[in-house]
């Protein structure tokens, strides 16, 4: 990407442009309500992408995860259409991944479509395995969810 990037926590001004990514981006999109709850949550975190500074600031992505008793959920992940194929996904789910380790998570999990082949290869290409499948999980395509774990590594003493 030859834009420099910027990634931070997102704040109750970053919804709208948010929930503009997921209606485009998934067949069945969080409701706007949901993310406003994740704002609230003390265990959630949300990161949002954008053009770093001067430019002024576009919210092109966003991740959203939980940090729970030494666990990273991560239950949100999109970049808007316009933007994808530029690494986007890369530095925010790299951003992601350090904050939860830095908060103590051992390991992440989420959970993935089979269908979804961009998402597949983004979590393969950071290690991300296969360890189960939930029959029928998701309700729109009854289709099962891929369940995929990645254990951190130690930090080098
Ligand atoms: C999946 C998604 C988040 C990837 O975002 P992105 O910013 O385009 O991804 P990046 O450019 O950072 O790509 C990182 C890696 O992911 C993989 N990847 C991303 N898009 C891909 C595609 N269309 N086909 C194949 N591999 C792809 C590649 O391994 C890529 O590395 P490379 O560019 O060096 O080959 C994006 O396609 C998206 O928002 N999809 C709709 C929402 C969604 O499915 N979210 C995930 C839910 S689990």
């Amino acid at each position: 990407m030859t834009q420099e990037l910027s990634v931070r926590r997102a704040g109750l001004a970053d919804i709208t442009a948010i929930w503009a990514i997921e209606q485009v981006s998934f067949p069945t999109p969080w409701s706007r309500w949901s993310f406003l709850a994740e704002l609230g949550h003390g265990n959630s975190h949300i990161l949002v992408a954008g053009p770093a500074p001067p430019l002024p600031w576009q919210t092109w992505g966003y991740l959203i995860f939980w940090v729970v008793a030494e666990e990273m959920h991560i239950l949100n992940l999109a970049i808007h259409p316009e933007y994808r194929r530029r690494g986007i996904a890369r530095q925010l789910l790299s951003a992601g991944l350090a904050q939860a380790r830095e908060l103590g998570a051992l390991v992440a999990w989420l959970e993935v479509r089979p269908s979804n082949g961009p998402a597949r290869a983004l979590y393969d290409s950071f290690g991300f395995k296969e360890v189960g499948r939930r029959p029928g999980y998701y309700d729109d395509t009854h289709e099962d969810a891929i369940l995929l774990t990645l254990e951190f590594e130690e930090e080098p003493h």
